[in-house]
């Protein structure tokens, strides 16, 4: 995590200068611990619930939700989008709109917005592994050290960093329904 956020620093920096070769090169270093992160986890689903009520006994109140690593990744993603949205869409007359759908040529901001996107999906793809990691270790209904349901954690499970590049995909797939119609004849039908 603490990679992952200086990393971030670096990219910001880029995205300011609209370099995006560094860009992509550091987003790939990103996305990359981020998959580390995630494959890590399946090692701690070795430990059996009865050993690991050992090391939960001694973790007193300290819970993940102190973790300095993930409390600062959850600062960064709003100004990294900032970044994104000032120099590679708003100083170029652009949107997530144009770039994707009504002005999509694969460009240099069309490419940055996906290595958001990964950085993005990777972000729910450790929160879920985590999650299963939970009920696999103390079970899905326990209440957390703080005396939080386990829950509550489902809520982050559905928070996105950058909403507008989902949104986006609903979208365009909206419209493509509107235009072609929903319905299709039916296979083998007619002759
Ligand atoms: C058997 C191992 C683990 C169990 C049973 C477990 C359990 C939990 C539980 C119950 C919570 C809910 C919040 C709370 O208790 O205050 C939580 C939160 C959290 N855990 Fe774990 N955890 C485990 C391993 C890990 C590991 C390996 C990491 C990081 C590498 C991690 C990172 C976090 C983070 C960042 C949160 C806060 C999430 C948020 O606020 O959205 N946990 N964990």
């Amino acid at each position: 995590m603490k990679l992952i956020a200086f990393t971030l620093l670096d990219i910001d920096e880029y995205l300011q200068q609209e370099n995006t070769s560094r860009v992509i090169t550091l987003f790939r270093r990103v996305h990359q611990t981020q998959r580390m992160m995630i494959g890590q986890v399946t090692l701690l689903e070795t430990m059996s619930p009865k050993e690991y009520q050992e090391i939960r006994k001694k973790l007193g109140n300290g819970s993940g939700q102190e973790s300095p690593g993930f409390r600062v990744l959850l600062k960064m993603y709003q100004p990294i989008w900032n970044s994104f949205k000032t120099h590679y869409l708003d100083k170029h007359g652009l949107t997530i709109e144009k770039i994707y759908d009504s002005e999509y040529t694969h460009s240099d901001a069309y490419v940055v917005a996906e290595s958001l996107a990964e950085f993005d999906e990777l972000f729910q793809k450790f929160r879920y592994e985590h999650m299963q990691l939970i009920h696999r270790t103390i079970g899905f209904g326990s209440k957390s050290l703080k005396g939080r349901p386990v829950e509550i954690l489902e809520e982050g499970m559905r928070h996105k960093f950058f909403p507008e590049l989902w949104e986006i995909r609903s979208h365009m797939t909206d419209k493509w329904g509107a235009e072609y119609g929903v319905k299709r004849d039916p296979l083998g039908g007619h002759h």
